[in-house]
């Protein structure tokens, strides 16, 4: 069976409340693909007028981060359930910006994974490496260590319905994308290692993402690769050229 394509836009931290419904309000009639799954990532702050600005339509709202933890003496963080009970399906978990800035480790990421799916939402488990390890040979290495982690105790049915998103940390907001053949090779890979965690099955139903750079000019050629289920897409999902990597074709 085809995996569907799942095209998200990652709007970190960009868009005021008012602003995020005057985008959304552009973006809509450009971003209908009958064929793929539409999710924009939003902050916070976003996510309730966004999922309002959006019914009716084609794009599902997306968070861009959550908390481990159930509820509590956790200041400012969002918990999964504020989530859930705004509408939200998926979230963004361990982006590379978490992990620098914010000091996210593989086994936050873990976590954040586990009470993700225990609420019923789909993480976005986020991977990549940083320009060092990829001239260093180990990015295949690194990728796999990455995902090992962020995969522990996740059900083989749990992790059938997750998607991954392979960004290279060099390619994001770089404007140097991946060559098509470099994030396949990466994606081909991530499959290959879901496959020995669980099974074929497991491994044909997952879906990957590529992430870095992707623009309406790449997207067609890197999403026509058989590894890559679509694109995380930041910096390009604040302009109408996120309607043209929808529609990619
Ligand atoms: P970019 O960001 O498309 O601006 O490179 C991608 C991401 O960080 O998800």
């Amino acid at each position: 069976m085809a995996r569907r394509k799942i095209i998200a836009g990652n709007w970190k931290m960009n868009m005021t409340p008012t602003e995020a419904v005057a985008l959304i309000e552009e973006l809509k009639p450009l971003v209908v693909n009958e064929e793929a799954d539409v999710v924009f990532c939003v902050p916070a702050i976003d996510i309730i007028p966004a999922m309002e600005a959006a019914r009716g339509t084609n794009i599902h709202i997306g968070a861009e981060n959550m908390y481990f933890e159930e509820k509590g003496a956790y200041t400012g963080e969002i918990s999964p359930k504020m989530l859930v009970d705004a509408g939200v399906k998926y979230v963004i978990i361990g982006h590379s910006e978490r992990r620098e800035y914010f000091a996210e480790t593989d086994e936050t990421v873990n976590k954040k994974v586990l009470k993700a799916f225990e609420h019923g939402l789909t993480p976005i488990i986020c991977c990549g490496e940083s320009l060092t390890q990829r001239e260093q040979g180990i990015t295949i290495d690194w990728i796999r260590q990455q995902i090992k982690i962020a995969f522990l105790n996740v059900t083989a049915d749990q992790a059938k319905a997750a998607v991954i998103a392979y960004e290279p940390i060099w390619a994001i907001g770089t404007g140097k994308t991946a060559t098509s053949d470099q994030a396949e090779e990466v994606c081909a890979a991530i499959r290959v290692c879901i496959g020995e965690i669980y099974d074929e099955a497991t491994a044909e139903a997952i879906r990957i993402q590529y992430g870095g750079s992707v623009n309406g000019a790449n997207a067609a050629e890197l999403f026509a690769k058989p590894n890559i289920d679509g694109g995380l897409v930041g910096g390009a999902s604040l302009k109408p050229d996120f309607g043209k990597i929808v529609n990619y074709k």
